[in-house]
């Protein structure tokens, strides 16, 4: 099956406009980059009420310039027939070469590397037969620059990021975000890492270059021409979300990686539409867990496996030292309520290494928020997720997702630190539902169970990694989960969401309005 398409109605003046740039970044892949640093970019604002700072004009010159394309293309993964993919490819017009590191023989986009402190500029070129629209997940980027779907582009158009990089490193990602066609542009291939790094962070003596590895897991079905499939949009497998026969690690199926006996950094992300990983190795050694998807923790804390929802990202240390050369441990996924055992990747000792690392004690300066400080303490602002069985959407306080509505309790000041609660109670189609807030990065500081949902929660609760900086969090059935967050720098429409792509593309998003 291929990648469907849709049907475009007339291109619209804003999307017009947006498309002035892109003859340049078309110019720039077809081999004759250079000179770009100049070129006029068109900006058209959601909203032009709402204050920008810093604004583009401020930010000066791009340090980095990269042109992202969007396109069809075909992968060697299963033995047999290509598998037609949709991907991105990035080149890098101007700064450092190495901002862009592409993954050879996958359908995943290339690694962005930045260092905070950056001033981006990314022309996105779109060369689908459809719509899309790119998010930076995990990054704090002005609205225009945060991919929301009304900024969608049409087929041969093309969208000018600007942004500086104000978040802290991390490992970040991006991928699609049109309305209601998240779940499938994933699906078909569209994502990438981003790991931004700074001198701080360098400092830490935590392993580098191949002994930094990242590792994107996905599940994904083949048919029997190795072709992608997908769920019905608007059937009924739809409401659960997509959940693939087969793992893939870094768009490979059956993946192995050989290591050394000597430690690791981990730096996984959970990029699948809807399934939830139990991370724990095969011998349930326990994992050290050194960062979040807002990066290092302050120290590092130890788990007996770490679940891992859709958009999650989880830092492992990881010390193959003790093990026997030749040996092999298997990364695997443990049963939990809802999913059963199965492996995810190998890693195999084919190296001896005598390398005496120790884990540093202090692995970042974080310093979370205080809850005292919230302006909303006494009243913490809550979203009741739901499902409205009979127009099949799933909803937050009642509500599906509305392109450009914000509602009363969707209004946030800018500057304010509020205490925001999603609440999983609904007792139809109760599912987890990983929730990810956009342009901030939260605190998770308290978790509820109802009694009668208590032993699901159970079988995946001593994985949860809620110390640290987060922008996904799950929520299990029954459950009630508690967060910090601070709206600073940029006011503007941003979204929140369930990462459950599928859940997102069947309403389960909104709106929230930071005011200034
Ligand atoms: Cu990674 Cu709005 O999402
Ligand atoms: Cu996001
Ligand atoms: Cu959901």
């Amino acid at each position: 099956m291929q990648p469907p398409s849709t049907i475009h109605t007339t291109i619209s003046r804003r999307q017009f406009l947006k498309h002035t740039a892109g003859g340049f970044a078309a110019l720039a892949l077809a081999g004759l980059s250079g000179g770009l640093t100049g070129c006029t970019t068109a900006h058209i604002g959601p909203d032009h009420t709402a204050s920008r700072a810093p604004s583009m004009t401020d930010l000066g010159p791009p340090d980095i310039e990269i042109a992202l394309r969007a396109a069809p293309g075909e992968v060697q993964l299963l033995p047999g027939l290509p598998t037609r993919v949709w991907r991105y490819q990035a080149e890098v017009l101007h700064g450092r070469p190495e901002a862009v590191q592409p993954l050879p023989d996958s359908y995943l986009g290339p690694i962005l590397r930045f260092r905070t402190g950056d001033v981006v500029r990314v022309h996105f070129i779109n060369d689908l037969d459809e719509e899309s629209i790119v998010h930076w997940h995990g990054l704090h980027v002005p609205e225009e620059a945060d991919g929301h779907p009304h900024l969608a582009i049409g087929p041969g158009e093309t969208y000018v990021y600007d942004f500086p990089v104000l978040s802290g490193p991390g490992t970040y990602w991006y991928h699609p975000h049109p309305h209601g066609r998240t779940g499938p542009q994933v699906n078909y291939g569209l994502a990438g890492l981003l790991i931004v790094e700074d001198d701080e962070a360098a400092s830490v003596a935590l392993p580098e270059g191949e002994h930094d590895i990242p590792l994107v897991i996905q599940d994904r079905t083949f048919d029997e021409e190795n072709q992608l499939t997908y769920v019905d949009p608007g059937g009924h497998e739809q409401m659960f979300g997509f959940f693939g026969d087969d793992i893939l690690v870094n768009g490979k199926p059956d993946f192995i990686q050989p290591v050394a006996t000597r430690p690791y950094r981990l730096r996984i992300l959970n990029g699948s539409n809807a399934r939830i990983y139990k991370l724990g190795f095969s011998d349930n050694r326990p994992l050290t867990v050194i960062g979040t998807d807002g990066g290092l923790l302050g120290e590092a804390v130890t788990r007996p496996y770490v679940t891992l929802s859709p958009g999650e990202r989880i830092e492992l240390w990881v010390d193959f030292g003790a093990d026997d050369l030749g040996s092999e441990i298997v990364l695997e996924s443990k049963e939990f309520s809802g999913s059963s055992a199965f492996p995810i990747m190998r890693f195999q000792i084919e190296e001896e290494a005598a390398v005496e690392t120790r884990i540093p004690t202090t692995l970042s300066t974080f310093a979370g928020y205080r809850e005292d400080d919230a302006v909303n303490r006494r009243r913490p602002r809550t979203f009741d997720m739901d499902m409205d069985m009979e127009n099949r959407v799933w909803r937050l306080n009642g509500r599906t997702f509305e392109m450009n509505e914000v509602a009363r309790n969707e209004v946030v000041k800018l500057g304010d630190l509020e205490i925001w609660e999603f609440v999983n109670e609904s007792p139809f189609m109760a599912m987890p539902h990983p929730m990810h807030v956009h342009n901030v990065h939260f605190q998770v500081i308290g978790r509820s169970v109802l009694p009668e949902f208590a032993n699901q929660r159970a079988s995946v609760e001593d994985g949860y990694v809620d110390e640290g900086w987060k922008d996904t969090v799950l929520v299990m059935p029954g459950e009630r989960v508690r967060l910090l967050l601070k709206f600073d720098t940029y006011a503007g429409l941003y979204l929140y969401h369930c990462h459950n792509l599928e859940h997102e593309d069947m309403g389960m998003m909104r709106n929230y309005r930071i005011r200034a």
